[in-house]
C-alpha cells in the first residue's frame, strides 16, 4: 500500500512562486486586473516543452499586479505545500517577468504571504530571486541590485532559470561571486535541458552546493564521483522530467532521478511549477516510491538530508531533524 506521504514531514527545496499559481487564482487575478492571458483558462497549463511552459508562465506573471496579489499567490503556494506535508518551504520567484510591476510592491506582497504562512499554519518560508539566464550576464547583475535594494530577512539567496542552452553558467561568475559575497546563498539550474558540462560549471565557476534538476550529471561519471565527496544537492522534481527534458517515462530503469539516487548522489524530491505539472509535493513523493526505486528508509533520508543542507540557521536545522526523524519512523511503523 502506497504510504500517505502528506502526513510525512518534510521541506520543499525546489518551487517557483509564478508556477504555482493555482488556475482559478490566475483567470480570477486575469479578470480583476484587465489582463488577456491569452489562452482559455483549460489551456493555460498545457504545452510540449520547457520553452513553451516558459511562455505560459510569462503570460501567467502579468496577472499578478498589486501587493494584495503577491501577498495570495505567495500564501496560496504555502497552503498547498504545507497540504502536501512541507513544513519549511524555499522557494524562487521571478521579479522579472512582471513587468512594470515595482519590485517593491512584489517583495512586499510576498512578505505579507510568507507571513500569513507562518502565522496560520505555521510554516516557515525563505525565498530566492532566480535570474533569468537568457537575458545574460548585465542584465543579471543591475537584477541583483534591484534585488538587494528589497533585502529582508526571508530573501536567502540567488538561483538561475529559464531555458538553459546555450546559456552556460560561467559568465554568472561574477553575478554569483557579489551575491555570495553579500551573504546569499547560492543555487542554478542545470543539467535540466543543458549538459553536464553545466552542471560542473554551476559548481566550479559559481560555487554552487545546490543544483536545481541536475539531471545531466549521469553523463559524467568523474563528476558524478565529485558532487557525491562534495555532497552536493541535487533538488530534483519528478514530474518535470516528462514535460522538460526527454526523460517522458517515470518508470524507467535508466530514468536519471533513479540513476542519481542508485549512485549515492545527495537527491531530494521536489514539485517545481506544481499546477502547470498537475501534481503536488505529496505526489511526487508517491512516484519516487512507486515509479524511482526510493525505499521508504531511502526517502527518510532525503527528507533528512535536504533539511540538513536547507538553508534554515543550523539550531533550527538539528531541532528539526530530531522531530521529523521521529514522527517519520512511527508513520512507517504503522504503515
Ligand atoms: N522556471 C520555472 N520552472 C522552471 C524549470 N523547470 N526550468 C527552468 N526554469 C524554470
Ligand atoms: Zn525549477
Amino acid at each position: 500500500m502506497t504510504p500517505n506521504f502528506a502526513l510525512w514531514p518534510k521541506a520543499e527545496l525546489h518551487l517557483h512562486l509564478e508556477g504555482a499559481i493555482l488556475p482559478g487564482t490566475a483567470a480570477e487575478l486575469a479578470e480583476k486586473n484587465g489582463v488577456d492571458l491569452g489562452a482559455k483558462p483549460e489551456d493555460l497549463y498545457s504545452y510540449a516543452d520547457l520553452s513553451e511552459f516558459l511562455a505560459m508562465y510569462g503570460r501567467i506573471c502579468q496577472a499578478v499586479v498589486t501587493e494584495e496579489d503577491f501577498q495570495r499567490v505567495t500564501f496560496e503556494m504555502l497552503r498547498e505545500c504545507h497540504a502536501s506535508g512541507a513544513r519549511h518551504v524555499e522557494f524562487f520567484i521571478s521579479p522579472h517577468a512582471h513587468e512594470g510591476i515595482p519590485f517593491a510592491t512584489q517583495f512586499a506582497g510576498i512578505r505579507a504571504g510568507i507571513a500569513q504562512a507562518r502565522e496560520t499554519i505555521g510554516l516557515s518560508a525563505l525565498f530566492a530571486p532566480g535570474i533569468n539566464r537568457e537575458q545574460g550576464p548585465e542584465a543579471a547583475m543591475a537584477y541583483l541590485d534591484a534585488c538587494l535594494a528589497q533585502r529582508c530577512d526571508a530573501m536567502a539567496g540567488i538561483g538561475l532559470d529559464y531555458n538553459e542552452a546555450p546559456f552556460p553558467p560561467e559568465p554568472f561568475a561574477p553575478v554569483f561571486a557579489r551575491a555570495r559575497a553579500e551573504g546569499l546563498q547560492v543555487s542554478a539550474h542545470a543539467g535540466e535541458g543543458g549538459p553536464a558540462a553545466y552542471v560542473r560549471g554551476s559548481i566550479e565557476a559559481l560555487e554552487c552546493q545546490r543544483i536545481d534538476h541536475g539531471y545531466a550529471v549521469m553523463d559524467d561519471p568523474d563528476l558524478v564521483a565529485r558532487c557525491r565527496d562534495a555532497g552536493i544537492l541535487f533538488t530534483c522534481c519528478p514530474t518535470t522530467t516528462i514535460y522538460t527534458t526527454p526523460w517522458r517515462d517515470l518508470t524507467d530503469p535508466r530514468h536519471p532521478i533513479r540513476r542519481m539516487h542508485e549512485a549515492g548522489l545527495a537527491v531530494t524530491i521536489n514539485s517545481d511549477d506544481p499546477p502547470f505539472f498537475s501534481t503536488t509535493l505529496a505526489k511526487e513523493y508517491e512516484i519516487a516510491h512507486r515509479d524511482l526505486g526510493f525505499s521508504l528508509e531511502a526517502l527518510k533520508g532525503s527528507v533528512l538530508t535536504g533539511l540538513a543542507k536547507s538553508w534554515l540557521p543550523e539550531a533550527e536545522k538539528t531541532r528539526l531533524a530530531a522531530e521529523w526523524s521521529g514522527e517519520i519512523d512511527a508513520l512507517i511503523a504503522g504503515a
